[in-house]
């Protein structure tokens, strides 16, 4: 049973969840609970969340669809009016139950409705437990580049249920896994270390897994909670890769990329220059792409596209007065940041990554 606060929420671990839970809602006397959800999380998670919610307050549901396409001030817009429909006012609560998508969502929504009401995150996807957990980033993409629109804003609560995952498809969970082994590769030589054989990971070794991982971000976060410094670490492998998962979002004929899938790509790419540029062990390099693409399948990416990806760095919210600023490695645990990259590094990283 574990509980450990970050930033000004606590993140409430399995069995004690709930505990913490039902008294947080007997202490606060909110006027109505409305839990936001998307289809599957109403089908999958909520059926096992209102068993263990022990309140008195009227409940309403709020169901959105799934899927990044729908992180939008458009959906924003209607979770808004459902709660004014709804009667929602300043002692209302929110839950939001789901992946980083509701979580973010919902936390904006949260953040911005009458000025901000009270909400409880209860992740249920592996991406979401170790990483859109920590650190209070809430919002919506803007058209096809991600998170442009947003607040930091704390929950008062975060409930981390691991057998939520029971339920998680297999692709998702390796899309969560993306952000552990980032973890791994920017913090700590020895949770690292804990990964190189990704066929041994089951869900009964996850939980000690998750808990270091949450861990080492919220220490991240807390060290640095304004991203002048060390915070930007946890940027590791997301340059490219957030400039990839936009390129692919955007392009009908091609195939749907997660977001964790498209990071593992960004940290082989930030592997390959950390290697180039800062001095980062060739070996290594070789292993990690060697370790990422037995357990992730290659994803195409053809040379006639490099500059498309590389003109979508522009955008990255990372970027400081026009600089695209990487985040690159010395040495496992060692990174380093503010490193400018010119694209003819870019390019050899990806024809690296395609050979
Ligand atoms: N706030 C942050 O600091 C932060 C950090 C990382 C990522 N994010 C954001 O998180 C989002 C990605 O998160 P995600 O991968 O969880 O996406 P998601 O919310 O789209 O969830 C992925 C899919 O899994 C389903 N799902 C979730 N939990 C399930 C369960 N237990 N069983 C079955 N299906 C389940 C969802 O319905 C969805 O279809 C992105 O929008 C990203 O920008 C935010």
């Amino acid at each position: 049973m574990k509980s450990i606060t970050a930033n000004d929420s606590i993140i409430h671990f399995n069995d004690i969840c709930y505990i913490a839970l039902n008294e947080h809602l007997k202490a606060n006397n909110f006027s109505k609970i409305f839990i936001l959800v998307d289809e599957n999380t109403h089908e999958l998670c909520l059926p096992i969340f209102l068993v263990k919610l022990e309140t008195n307050a009227a409940i309403e549901i709020i169901e959105i669809e799934s899927g990044e396409e729908h992180k939008t001030i458009d959906t924003c817009s209607g979770v808004w009016n459902t709660l004014s429909e709804l009667d929602a006012d300043r002692k209302s609560l929110l839950i939001n139950v789901g992946g980083g998508v509701i979580t973010d969502l919902g936390g904006f929504v949260a953040s911005t409705f009458k000025r901000g009401i009270a909400y409880i995150n209860v992740p249920t996807s592996l991406l979401s437990m170790v990483d859109a957990s920590v650190g209070g980033k809430t919002g919506v993409d803007l058209g096809h580049l991600k998170n442009q629109i947003g607040v930091i804003s704390t929950p008062n609560l975060v409930l981390i249920d691991t057998d939520f995952l029971e339920t998680l498809p297999q692709n998702q969970m390796r899309s969560g896994l993306a952000e552990m082994l980032k973890h791994g590769l920017i913090s700590d030589e020895k949770y690292w270390n804990k990964f190189k054989d990704l066929s041994k990971l089951s869900l009964k070794n996850l939980d000690e897994l998750i808990y270091e991982s949450v861990i080492i971000k919220k220490n991240v976060v807390e060290e640095d909670p304004f991203e002048n410094g060390l915070r930007k670490t946890l940027n590791f492998g997301h340059t490219l890769g957030h400039a990839i998962e936009s390129y692919f979002l955007s392009n009908s004929n091609k195939k749907d990329l997660l977001h964790g899938e498209a990071i593992i790509v960004g940290m082989i790419l930030a592997s390959y220059i950390s290697t180039e540029l800062i001095g980062f062990p060739k070996q290594t390099t070789e292993e990690i792409k060697t370790l990422f693409l037995s357990y992730y399948e290659k994803v195409t990416i053809d040379e006639s596209e490099y500059q498309n990806i590389i003109d979508l760095l522009k955008y990255d919210k990372k970027n400081n007065h026009g600089n695209i600023n990487f985040v690159l490695l010395k040495s496992i645990g060692t990174p380093k940041i503010d490193c400018l990259v010119d694209d003819a590094v870019i390019i050899d990283a990806f024809k690296f990554y395609a050979t």
